[in-house]
Formats: structure tokens, sequence, C-alpha cells
């Protein structure tokens, strides 16, 4: 419609200004017709009656010359007859003659016509010399009215004004048609030119030859987006900072980088007169902080430590890491009251426990929405303010910025907005327990892709979304398009830096377990399981308590032989969940230590305080085992830490089959954490495992980890991202091409 308008407005309005310019020269040239029509009329009347009036002149017949001027002015157009003496007076006319008229100017030999205005009208006076043989009779005057002709003319100027505009619309009409045509054959040649690319395995077909050059440069453009290229490129690249820098240079030039999330990867801690710089256990920031540190850019995050305040400049912001500043963290600051509801309320009480199903019953309260709300717009305004161009890369991490995608689209529409979910996504019935869910879903399809980490979640948010939005879903791309805009949803399953730097420095394997056996009192001679999270209800950690029981129960030799060492960082201790978890697991452990415990040695010591990622590392090579069992997790980075840990392929791991992780590790041992008797027999298993086979099986899970390190992780997304805005140039592209054949009814959109 906008392109018809575009195009018949302008037509209309040249075929106006026609009318306008030409219609009163017409006019004017009809008029003349029609005076030259009546001029020579009265010379007919005049050489009708020429003589007889003569004859009556001269026999001085007065009466007679009137009867005769009456009965010929009879004819309508005619309208007055006079007869004007050589002196120039008027001797004779006829009734019919204006009053206002006089003798016109004389006309000598030949007939002299003069045009004068009448009443509401014109009149033409035609005066013809009357006698012969230089006899000079006066003039005869013959009048005839000319407003018929002024009539006439104005009902023919009203029939051209009509006919130009019925022309006009006729060419419009015709024009439009044509093009439509036209754009149909264009667009059609256009796709069948391109169908070859993008259908894959169609055959080959010669474009049409007025687009082949368009088409094959499209052609060369949409090749290079391939996507099973790009991964297999991926597959092949060895994964590293240099390799994602390289990346981020050739792919996606000039992107500015945000990362958004709640946990910051520095925290600035004080203690009496120092301050102390503590690097969180989160599995988020053990991901993120080495690809920032290789792509440089921005941090965005809640500043939570008691000095960060005071460690800040006068834009919030820090550079980071300490010892060798590579990307600059932004510290937002949240009230006593947003921290309560936006993270304790909705994300830890609400979000966490409905997206992980371990049967903690979700709590939701529209206080904390409305901070969770108010919470992920101060952020999304913070991502606008320290965006330096329209189109950012902005990675947004997790379950507490679920609304954020959407709030930045709309500042930001040229933003590259990649969602990475680290939690599970519950099936649909579950996530419908959820009173805002329509907002969550809206929030998150703001996002440019959306990530989880298994095919499994990726197809628990496409039913949700199809459950509960009106949405356009393609499961065979696997993508979700509502309000013009289309998300990828695509699993990426999230890993480690390869190499990990905490094994920087790391002593040998057999002093790590000298030194942790010494640290922790434990005997030198027991063999040692470690288990390392925060002390969160989804990490089943008095079920291994439980499986430890089990083991000492079934297997007694294991007696005096054999500790768990679980190390448990207190994590949102503020939450009844979390506290009854603590003390449960507490209480598990006083028990089975009670019941199997002796002098100077006890089955499970359980140490609940945070440790940095080197005194991890320190652990997990001194350990014999590792045991991971969540009873609900996205992925888990413990397991793929204790892999990389293991330097000296050795170590056996005992896993949850209820975390992501162990579609990946398949060489691990896997269990389901809720039968302890199970995971006691397969701790047992791990405990008899020839040294062999665990060499075997932990080459595999290093290889794996090694070549799918956090760094492909980020690339992936980041490939796919360059991707979509290279295709989304190329679609802005073939809309200009097209534009003036298209009818458009909505915008475009990234
Ligand atoms: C999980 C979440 C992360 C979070 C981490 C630590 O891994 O997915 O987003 O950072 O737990 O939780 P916390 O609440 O201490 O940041």
């Amino acid at each position: 419609m906008r392109m018809a308008l575009r195009f018949i407005v302008p037509l209309l309005l040249v075929l106006a200004g026609i009318a306008w310019a030409t219609t009163p020269i017409l006019s004017d040239l009809i008029q003349r017709w029609f005076r030259a029509d009546v001029e020579l009329r009265a010379q007919l009347v005049f050489d009708s009656i020429n003589d007889t009036v003569a004859r009556e002149v001269k026999e001085s017949d007065g009466p007679r010359i009137d009867l005769l001027f009456q009965r010929i002015t009879r004819d309508e157009r005619l309208l007055a007859l006079g007869l004007c003496a050589p002196n120039g007076r008027l001797t004779h006319r006829s009734p019919s003659w204006p009053k206002t008229l006089g003798c016109p100017p004389r006309a000598l030999r030949v007939p002299a016509f003069t045009v004068a205005a009448r009443g509401d009208g014109t009149v033409l006076t035609a005066a013809f010399p009357l006698g012969e043989d230089g006899n000079d009779l006066g003039d005869l005057v013959i009048v005839h009215d000319l407003s018929f002709s002024e009539r006439r003319g104005a009902t023919l100027e009203r029939y051209l004004t009509v006919f130009l505009a019925l022309l006009g619309v006729l060419i419009a009409g015709v024009t439009v048609a044509v093009a439509l045509v036209m754009r149909r054959n264009w667009v059609q040649a256009v796709r069948k030119g391109l169908a070859p690319v993008v259908a894959g395995d169609a055959p080959e077909r010669t474009p049409e030859p007025a687009i082949a050059g368009l088409v094959a440069e499209m052609r060369e453009m949409l090749r290079d987006l391939d996507v099973p290229r790009g991964i297999s490129e991926a597959i092949r690249v060895d994964w590293n900072p240099d390799t994602l820098q390289n990346l981020l240079k050739s792919e996606l030039p000039g992107a500015e980088v945000i990362v958004v999330s709640n946990r910051e990867p520095y925290i600035h801690n004080r203690e009496g007169d120092t301050i102390h710089v503590q690097r969180p256990a989160s599995g988020l920031v053990t991901a993120l902080e080495p690809i920032t540190r290789a792509c440089g850019g921005t941090w965005i995050a809640h500043g939570s430590g008691s000095a960060d305040a005071e460690t800040v400049d006068r834009q919030d912001h820090i550079q980071v890491p300490p010892e060798a500043p590579a990307y600059t963290l932004r510290r937002v600051w949240l009230s006593d009251e947003e921290q309560e509801g936006y993270y304790y309320g909705l994300a830890n009480e609400g979000l966490w426990p409905l997206c992980h199903i371990v049967f903690v019953r979700p709590t939701f309260r529209a206080s904390d929405w409305e901070q969770y709300v108010a919470v992920n717009r101060k952020f999304a305004e913070a991502v606008v303010a320290e965006a330096k161009s329209p189109n950012p890369l902005v990675l947004v991490q997790d379950y507490h910025f679920a609304l954020l995608p959407q709030m930045v689209r709309e500042r930001l529409p040229g933003a590259t907005i990649i969602t990475f979910w680290h939690i599970p996504w519950p099936n649909p019935e579950v996530f419908g327990i959820c009173p805002w869910r329509e907002e969550i879903l809206q929030g998150l399809l703001g996002s440019t892709i959306l990530g989880f980490h298994t095919q499994f979640h990726c197809l628990n948010f496409l039913d949700s979304v199809d459950r509960f939005l009106e949405c356009r879903i393609d499961r065979e791309q696997s993508t979700a398009r509502t309000g013009g805009r289309t998300t990828l949803v695509r699993p990426y399953p999230i890993s480690i830096e390869w190499p990990p730097s905490a094994l920087v420095g790391q002593p040998s394997v057999p002093e790590c377990r000298a030194k942790v056996r010494r640290d922790y009192e434990l005997d030198p001679n027991v063999l040692l399981a470690v288990g390392v999270e925060r002390f969160d209800y989804t990490k089943g950690i008095a079920d291994r308590f439980r499986a430890v029981e089990n083991l000492l129960e079934h297997h007694p030799e294991w007696i005096g032989r054999f500790t768990l060492l679980q190390i448990a960082a207190p994590t949102r201790s503020s939450l009844p969940a979390y506290r009854q978890t603590q003390a449960e697991a507490e209480a598990v452990a006083t028990g089975v230590n009670q019941r199997f415990g002796r002098p100077g040695w006890w089955p499970i010591a359980l140490v609940a305080r945070h440790h940095e990622p080197e005194q991890v590392f320190t652990l997990f090579r001194a350990a014999d085992l590792c045991l991971v069992s969540s009873l609900h997790d996205g992925m888990n980075l413990v397991a793929k830490e204790f892999v990389a840990a293991r330097d000296d392929d050795d170590g056996v791991l005992v896993l949850s089959s209820f975390a992501g992780v162990s579609r990946e590790l398949l060489e691990a041992l896997i269990v389901n954490p809720y039968d302890s008797s199970a995971m006691g027999e397969a701790m047992h298993r791990a405990l008899l495992m020839p040294r062999e086979q665990r060499r075997d099986r932990m080459h595999l899970m290093r290889a794996l980890v090694a070549e799918h390190n956090i760094y492909f992780w980020a690339g992936r997304m980041l490939l796919e991202a360059a991707r979509l805005r290279k295709r989304q140039r190329i679609q802005d592209q073939i809309v200009q091409v097209t534009a003036p054949f298209t009818w458009r009814r909505g915008g475009g959109s990234r």
C-alpha cells in the first residue's frame, strides 16, 4: 500500500499539474475557434442581406429596413443588427440592439470585428461597409452574442478535467498492475536463483539472466554463512583465548561486548583494615570470566561485597582481574529491599525451585515480582548507559534477568542479545505454575539467541512458548517467532577454560595428596572422595552422605580406609530452605560419623566454608574419586573441573544422571542420586577400579573437556551471532533491492 501511494500520488499530482496548465490554453483556443465561426457567420449574414439593405438605404425606406432587421434577428445567436451612417450615427437598429452599444469603429473597405462587454457577457460586433462604386452608405453592423461560446468553453474545460483524471487513474492502475507482475517475477527469479543454497540439497538451477549477477553475489554470501560449515570449523579449531579474540575480530569486527550477570566475578570484602578480593563459588563466573578476559568489554553485575563501593571509580567501574586488568567491571547497587525481592524472593525462592524440580515448593509473591521487574529495568538501563554503539553484543546470564533481553531490545533494537539460561528449564506443566509465565517468556524472546545446556531444556522451553504465547515455533530450525522477531533456541553445553588457570603452579599429585591429608587432618593412607559445591538443596549433599553410609554398611572393608571430604560454601543462607539443607546435611554427616567413626578416623569431613579455585584444584588432585550427586543441575562444572585438574589421568568421577554434564562425560560412573544404595555401590566400584581403566576413562573425559572448552562454548554462540548478523544484513539488502516492488505491512527486525 505504501508503495502504491508512493507511486500513484506523484502520478496524480503530475496529471493535475498538466490539467491546470493546459486547460486555460485549450479553453482560449476553443473560444478563438468559436469567434472565427461567428465572424464567418456574420460575413454570411452580411452577404445575404447586403444588397437588400443597400437598396433600401438608397431608397431611404426606413420602415422596411427596420422590419428587415427585426426579421433577421430572430435567430437566437444573432443578437442585433444596426446601420451606422457615414457620420458614425446609429440610424437604424433592430429592437434587440443593446442600449449601451453605440456604433463600432468604421469598416473601411474590409469588415471590422470588435469584442465588446455587455452586461453579464460579451458581444462581437462586425461592421461591414455598405455600398458600392465608391458610394459610401455607412456600415451594416451585425452583433452576435458570444456568451454561448464562453459557456461551451467552460463545459469543455470540465469535460477535459474529468477526462484527464480518468486517464490518470487508468495509467496508475495499469502501471501498478505491471509493477506487481514484474515484482512477482523478480522475486520468483531471486528465490529460484537462491533456492539451491537455502535448501542445501536442491539441484543447481540457472537464475534468470536479469538477476544472475545479484544471485551469484548473494549465494556467495549465504554459502559463507552455512551453519554446518561454521560448526564443523568450530569443531576442528583448537579453541583458546586467541581463537576467540580472532573470531571476534574477523566475524564480529568492532563488536562491543557487554556481559550482564547478577553475581560479579570479583568481590571486594573488607576485613578490618584490609580489603580482600574473593572469586565467588559460581559455575557462571567460572565459565564467563575467562571469556570476558579474552574478549575485553564490560561486565555489569551486582556489587555485593562490603568494600565494593570504595574500590570503584565515579562511573562505578573497576578494571579486573586485579593482577592483570583485561576488562571493565561495572557494579550496580541494589537496596536491601531490591535484593530481598529480586534475588532472594523471585529468583531464588521462585524461579530456582521452579526450574530445578527437586520437590522444594516454589514461592511466588507479587511484591517480589515488582522488585524483579524493577531490578531488571535497572540493569537494562546500565546496559544502555554502557553501550557505546547502537549494536553491541550483549551476553545476558541466567534466571535473574528473564525480562532484561526484551527491555534492552526496546532501547537498542540493533543489539545482538545472547541470553544463556544456566539452570534447567522445566516442562510446560511445571512452568505453568509461575504466575508471570507469559511475561518471562516474552522477556526472554527479546533475545537474538537463547541458549540452554541441553536439547531437552530447549524443547521444554519451546513447548512452554507454544503452550502460553501466540507464537510461531519452527522445531526443525529451533526458533520461536513473535512480534516480527525470531529467537534462535539452541543447546550450548557450557564448559570451563582449558587449560584451567587454577592448575598453574599446582604441586604434583602426590604432593597434593599429602598436603590435603595433612591440612584436613586425615589419615595419610585413606582413599579420599571429594565433593565441592555451594550448600544448595539441588546438589544432593545429604544423599551422598547416605550413600557413604550405605557403602560402609554393605562394604565394611572400607571402614577406616575411606573418607569423604565435603567442601560446601554457604549460599543464600537467609532462605529457610537453604538453612534446612545445611542442617539436614550436617545431621546426616554427624549420624554417619557417629555410626562408623573411630578414634582418629571419621568417614565424612564436612567443611562449610568458601574455597578459592586453586584450593579446590588441589583437593581434586588429592582425591581418588569425586562425587557429583546433583538431584538436578543444568550442567555442573565441578565435574569438568575435576577432570581438568587430573593431568595425571587418574581419579574416578561418580556422576548424577540428572546433571547436564552426564550427557557429555559418559565415562563417569553414572548414578541416580535418589538411590543412595546404588550410589554406595558405585562408590565401591570406583574405589576398586583398576588403574588402567581409570586412566582410559579419565583420558577420554579430558579429551572431551579440552576440545569442548569454554572458548568453544562462547565461540559457537558468537559464530551463530555473526551468522545471524550477516544474514540480517543480506536480508536488509534484499529488502532494499526489492522495496520498490514490495508492499510491506510491518517493519523488519534483528
Ligand atoms: C548457579 C546459577 C548462577 C549463580 C550460581 C551461584 O550456578 O546458575 O547464576 O551465580 O549458582 O549462585 P549465587 O546465588 O551465589 O550467585
